[in-house]
């Protein structure tokens, strides 16, 4: 086990500093985050700590940081930086930075070192240790600190939830896929799997507490239990969705190579799993999956999504795809868009290829040029706008169950939220809808989302 926990005192912030105030958290990055900063949230409350309304009249501010790709990372750098006027004004404020980046040691100690009015800066493994690292900051010491070895899982942290409607739920943590551009398996370890039971735990409580749906969180869903004896996703699934009173469950993200054919049947057999899958293309090339070590061919997607479609009718699919990973021709490239045109996901995130350091592809020749992978970045989202609207128009006229996670007051109260197959839904509603079942028709079509109206009969 390597460790490299380093902490000293910082000349400039002797003065004792008092054990309660206001919390801020800004997260970058993936669902993973944002589940982490809840759990971050409630370890600062368990120490007297309350949430502040902004950054500007916090007395503790936490970065929980992404390294996915270049541009998260300098986004951080720069908030950072922005801090420092803030820490003049108030030497006993408190700053933290953790995640995914700070797991990343030559990038922790270069933050560490550039930035002296910074605290604590430890990994993502580290973070059921906050408590000890905030007292260290309280009495004037900072902390660099990042474990490189798995830690052990642990289910029961307090924690904040921040969705309103919907709750994260952790399944299986990290990855062990090594697509050859990501970092991910590198900065958050081993893939290890939840108990079944801790899950189902876990969710019987969030029901206990109202919610009624949850979003199971894992790198690759789809691999759960495989460190597990007699464990599997479909299983899983079964078993959360016969916990009463839920009554959506999402899930995300499944890989290709790993999606089963009984996870398909329990998706179209359970009532209350959504028919939603976050399904990564990454490219539409073979020779580029290849490359990027995913394991899949554009056949064996293609023959997921129809096996996916021929089980349930209204199944939504997004998806993830990279342009410009090297060794990318404009062939390879016009395979991803042939892709993209025949299988018609209703979203999908899209991204420039970004080298990062310690990962194969990062290495690799025929690096494609910035100009190149923004003109395809380009051609892609267009192609992708169009397939959206297409995907889009054949809602109009037809109905489904909203689940109301919000209002817009700012002028005629305007509701919003998903059908259960993740599709977004616009309508006039007041706020006393938030958190219900409703029907709506829908009456239009926007870029990424529909427009309805509400019907007379509320359900719930
Ligand atoms: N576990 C998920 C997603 C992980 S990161 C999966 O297996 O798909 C989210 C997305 O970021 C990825 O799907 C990929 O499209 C993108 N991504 C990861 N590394 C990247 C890199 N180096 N450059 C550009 N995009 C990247
Ligand atoms: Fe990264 Fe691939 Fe793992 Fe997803 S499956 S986190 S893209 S290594
Ligand atoms: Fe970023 Fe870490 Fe998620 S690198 S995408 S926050 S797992």
């Amino acid at each position: 086990m390597e460790s490299n926990n380093m902490e000293q005192k910082s000349p400039e912030s002797k003065i004792p500093r008092g054990g309660k105030g206001a919390y801020y958290i800004e997260t970058f990055g993936c669902q993973m985050n944002v589940r982490d900063s809840e759990t971050a949230a409630g370890l600062l409350e368990t120490l007297g700590y309350e949430p502040s309304q902004s950054k500007e009249t916090a007395d503790l501010i936490l970065y929980n940081t992404c390294c996915v790709r270049d541009h998260a990372e300098k986004r951080v750098f720069g908030n950072i930086g922005a801090l420092k006027e803030q820490k003049d004004e108030n030497p006993n404020l408190i700053i933290g930075v953790f995640g995914c980046m700070m797991q990343q040691k030559e990038v922790a100690e270069k933050l560490y070192k550039r930035f002296p009015f910074v605290d604590m800066a430890f990994g993502t493994n580290l973070l059921s240790r906050l408590p000890s690292f905030v007292e260290n900051a309280q009495s004037g010491a900072r902390t660099l600190a990042i474990e490189e070895d798995n830690i052990q899982i642990e289910d029961d942290l307090p924690s904040i939830r921040t969705g309103k409607v919907n709750a994260f739920v952790n399944i299986n943590y990290g990855c062990d896929n090594f697509c050859t551009y990501c970092i991910v398996p590198y900065v958050r370890g081993r893939e290890r799997s939840r108990e079944p039971q801790a899950v189902v735990e876990e969710v019987k409580r969030l029901v206990s507490e109202g919610y009624s749906e949850i979003t199971l969180l894992g790198q690759n869903v789809n691999s759960y239990g495989k460190d597990l004896t007699d464990a599997s996703f479909a299983e899983l699934l079964s078993l959360v969705s016969g916990v009463e009173g839920l009554r959506r469950i999402r899930f995300m993200t499944s890989h290709p190579k790993d999606l089963s054919d009984g996870m398909i049947a329990a998706m179209a057999s359970l009532p209350n799993v959504c028919h939603h899958v976050h399904l990564p293309l990454q490219s539409g090339s073979n020779e580029i999956l290849k490359r990027m070590n995913r394991r899949y061919t554009r056949e064996d997607y293609l023959g997921i999504v129809q096996k996916l479609r021929a089980a349930m009718d209204d199944v939504e699919l997004t998806t993830d795809i990279i342009v410009g990973f090297p060794g990318e021709t404009e062939l390879d490239f016009q395979d991803t868009l042939d892709l993209v045109e025949r299988v018609g996901f209703s979203s999908a995130f899209t991204f420039k290829y970004s080298p990062r350091k310690g990962t194969r592809a990062a290495v690799m020749e025929d690096q494609v040029p910035e100009a190149i992978k923004r003109e395809r970045l380009g051609r892609l989202n267009a192609l992708q706008e169009r397939k959206a609207r297409q995907n889009n128009e054949p809602y109009v006229g037809k109905s489904g169950i909203v689940h109301v996670e919000d209002c817009d007051t700012r002028g005629e109260p305007v509701c919003y939220g998903k059908f259960s197959n993740f599709k977004m839904v616009y309508f006039p509603g007041q706020p006393e809808l938030v958190g219900q079942y409703v029907p709506v028709t829908i009456t239009g079509v926007r870029k990424n989302s529909l427009i309805g109206q509400l019907e007379d009969k509320t359900h719930d």
